[in-house]
């Protein structure tokens, strides 16, 4: 196992993602978008029921529900358990939102995205069950930490290149980059997850949607736009990882917005020059100057010299060492997450909302 702290990156690593390696790897992303879109196509069948499960702690909670450590009767293995109350989707118009999250969250298969296994649907809720990831939010390790090394924030960083990459190549817009949607598993590596901004893209959109420091201009500006929001909100998180806050803040989100459209925003002293060329190369207001959707596309990220160290087959294939190792007891270990007041499952006897959830 790692020690905090130990060398992350092998430090004679060449460099860089070489043109041919990453129009081979071009391929495979190909076939998992394939496999993506066949299981978009697929009408699947709820495969579980809420009598499966005992349930335990609250994990969290968002605008519409409940996440819950629950544990299968039967296999006795555990997982998060998302509970959505179909009410609360409906107010807040967001059953569209919703029915994506399940879809999207169905035909998932990368190493550093979380993924579907049971899904179903009662009176009151529509549940996700999804693996539980026991070393909790990166928020909590960043909060607890400060902040975070170079070398942590890159072996995060490059991974979450990997899985943008992975999206964006199924098509999809992740919309909601941020340290308390991305988790730790036991290994140290990442696991993405709240798939509910996340959608399915062919050209533009237009929805308002996201965490206001996280937003990209042209969001704000209500422009169409397209993956590049995603790179933009890399950047972002490049900048709070190392940082220990992001660029643009401020108590209002009205100020924020300014700052952030204006584009101006100031690293701290002990940022590598490498590190401050990539943020500035992502926080670029103008899209058309932003990594990510210029004619390299993720290879402006792949080659940048900050990521030089990475070894991006190894890192997806998990073979680097991760800079941190959460401390798990066991397998339902809960420490690793913040402390929520229980929360008691609604129940009705009359089917709520039927007709807008029948195709969950
Ligand atoms: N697979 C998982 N394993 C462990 N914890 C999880 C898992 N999925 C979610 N959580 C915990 O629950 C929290 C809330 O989940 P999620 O982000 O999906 O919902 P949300 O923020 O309420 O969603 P929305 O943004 O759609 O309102 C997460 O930040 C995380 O702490
Ligand atoms: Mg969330």
């Amino acid at each position: 196992m790692a020690e905090e702290g130990s060398y992350t990156f092998s430090p004679d690593h060449q460099g860089g993602y070489p043109r041919a390696k990453q129009e081979q790897y071009s391929l495979y992303l190909r076939k998992l978008h394939q496999d993506f879109i066949d299981s978009w196509n697929e009408k699947s069948e709820s495969n579980a029921k809420l009598s499966d499960f005992e349930r335990y702690k609250v994990l969290g909670t968002g605008a519409f529900g409940v996440v819950y450590l629950v544990k299968h009767a039967t296999t006795g293995k555990y997982y998060a358990m998302k509970a959505l109350e179909k009410e609360k989707i409906v107010k807040l118009k967001q059953i569209e939102h919703s029915f994506y999250e399940k879809k999207i969250l169905c035909g998932l298969n990368f190493p550093f995205v979380v993924y579907m296994k049971y899904y179903f649907k009662d009176n009151v809720y529509v549940y996700f069950v999804l693996p539980f990831i026991v070393g909790g939010e990166m928020f909590t390790h960043l909060r607890k930490m400060g902040k975070f090394e170079e070398t942590s924030s890159k072996f995060y960083g490059a991974q979450v290149v990997l899985a943008l990459e992975y999206l964006h190549s199924c098509e999809l817009v992740y919309r909601d980059l941020k340290p308390e949607n991305i988790l730790i598993d036991r290994t140290g590596y990442i696991k993405i997850t709240d798939f509910g901004f996340c959608k399915l893209i062919r050209g533009r959109t237009w929805t308002l949607c996201g965490t206001p420091e996280y937003l990209a201009p042209e969001i704000i500006l209500s422009k169409g736009y397209g993956m590049s929001v995603d790179w933009w909100s890399l950047g972002i998180l490049l900048f709070e990882m190392t940082a220990g806050h992001p660029p643009f803040f401020a108590s209002d989100p009205m100020r924020i917005y300014e700052k952030i459209v204006a584009g101006k925003y100031r690293c701290p002293g002990h940022f590598t020059t490498e590190l401050k060329d990539l943020i500035g190369h992502t926080l670029q207001v103008d899209v058309t100057r932003r990594y990510g959707v210029l004619k390299d596309g993720v290879l402006d990220f792949k080659n940048h010299k900050w990521f030089k160290e990475v070894d991006w087959d190894n890192l997806l294939n998990s073979r680097i060492r991760p800079p941190f190792i959460p401390k798990v007891k066991s397998p339902g270990d809960t420490g690793n997450f913040d402390q929520f007041e229980e929360e008691k499952l609604k129940e009705s006897p009359v089917n709520l909302f039927e007709e807008e959830f029948i195709d969950f």
